[in-house]
């Protein structure tokens, strides 16, 4: 164990500079309105690997579909997966289904409320257990996430980023953080902590002039961070294809999707546009073209209108495919960049879609 002694009078002060600036300057998030645990393991989940703005986006949905965790626990994995699309890394979705599941079994739908017992759920990890005993119940556990360890490191001029003595340096950043958290307010301090981490001690362009606790940080915006990974760039291909459907009616047009495999590592299991053999999409025939990145990898997509009966010749065959009425493909599980087509498309409806859609054509989901 390596020791860290700090002053308790700096630890004092840093702790009220850091509350007092969040108090003044914290963002008006969604799930800041709430104390109720689930709702708070819901956002926690979701902001793990989500952009604040995307989750700000989806979350209201989802707790508007989903108010309690019997509900999610009750709803079939095809509509907590509709729910997340958009949100990437649907994996999480799956698990925070499961989880909720395994409280409403075993736990008689209370979610535990210390952190130790919280780990103890099939895909709560360090973090999310103690995000929610922290901020739900304030149990005074530190929460680090990859905010806090960059906001730590510099405060303490340690090296961040590399790859030698990541484990000494993890423990290290771990007791630092749980010598600061404040007993009194620890939901407080550890979301203040993230919170500078996100807004003011920025990764590479971090705001030392406004920075709450910057006399006492030893780097004062000299510390490196590693460079942001290169983006791969691909080019894909889809087809959307919509015809009458064989139902009477108005609203009666179908839109063709393909179901992903279930053995696929990312996405499986859900709902895409069939891909196009050929990438090269003759001008007349491009319904729109979208940037959609995923990871590491920047998607340059082409949509190209396909007809009924060309479909077959021109796509590749993936998965099962089925021809979903348009009025209800906004409840399926689709992947964020069918969803994303669909909507500039003007073919999704449904009150969910609102809050759902993405705003922006660089959305990193
Ligand atoms: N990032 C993830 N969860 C957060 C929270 N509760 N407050 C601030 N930033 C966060």
């Amino acid at each position: 164990m390596v020791k860290q002694d700090r002053e308790p009078g700096k630890t004092a002060r840093l702790r009220r500079q850091l509350l007092e600036w969040y108090a003044r300057n914290r963002r008006d998030l969604p799930w800041r309105r709430s104390p109720d645990p689930y709702a708070i393991w819901v956002a926690e989940i979701m902001l793990q690997q989500t952009r604040v703005a995307v989750v700000v986006e989806r979350y209201q949905a989802f707790l508007a579909r989903f108010p309690t965790l019997v509900s999610l626990a009750l709803a079939p994995e095809e509509d907590v997966l509709a729910l997340w699309s958009g949100l990437g890394y649907y994996r999480r979705a799956r698990m925070l289904h499961k989880a909720a599941q395994f409280v409403a079994n075993q736990h008689q739908g209370n979610l535990p409320a210390s952190a130790a017992e919280l780990r103890t759920l099939p895909g709560i990890g360090a973090y999310t257990a103690a995000a929610i005993a922290s901020i739900a119940h304030g149990e005074v556990v530190p929460v680090v996430d990859g905010n806090v360890e960059r906001v730590l490191c510099r405060l303490e001029g340690w090296e961040f980023g590399s790859r030698a003595g990541g484990a000494t340096l993890k423990r290290r950043i771990e007791e630092l953080a749980a010598q600061l958290v404040d007993p009194a307010q620890p939901g407080e301090f550890n979301q203040a902590l993230m919170e500078l981490g996100a807004t003011v001690c920025l990764p590479r362009n971090p705001q030392c002039l406004v920075c709450p606790v910057a006399p006492d940080c030893k780097t004062q915006g000299e510390h490196k961070t590693a460079p942001r990974p290169r983006m791969l760039s691909r080019e894909v291909a889809h087809a959307l294809s919509v015809r009458t459907g064989r139902q009477p009616g108005q609203a009666n047009r179908e839109v063709l999707l393909e179901q992903r495999a279930a053995s696929l590592t990312v996405m499986p299991g859900l709902w895409e546009l069939p891909a196009l053999g050929d990438t090269a999409v003759p001008e007349d025939q491009l319904r729109m073209t979208v940037r959609h990145a995923i990871m590491q990898v920047n998607y340059y997509v082409r949509i190209r209108t396909v007809f009924e009966d060309d479909v077959e010749a021109m796509t590749v065959a993936g998965g099962e495919r089925r021809w979903v009425p348009l009025g209800e493909a906004a409840g399926v599980a689709l992947t964020g960049l069918a969803r994303k087509v669909l909507t500039r498309a003007h073919l999704l409806s449904g009150a969910a879609l609102d809050a759902i859609a993405p705003q922006t054509e660089d959305d990193v989901v």
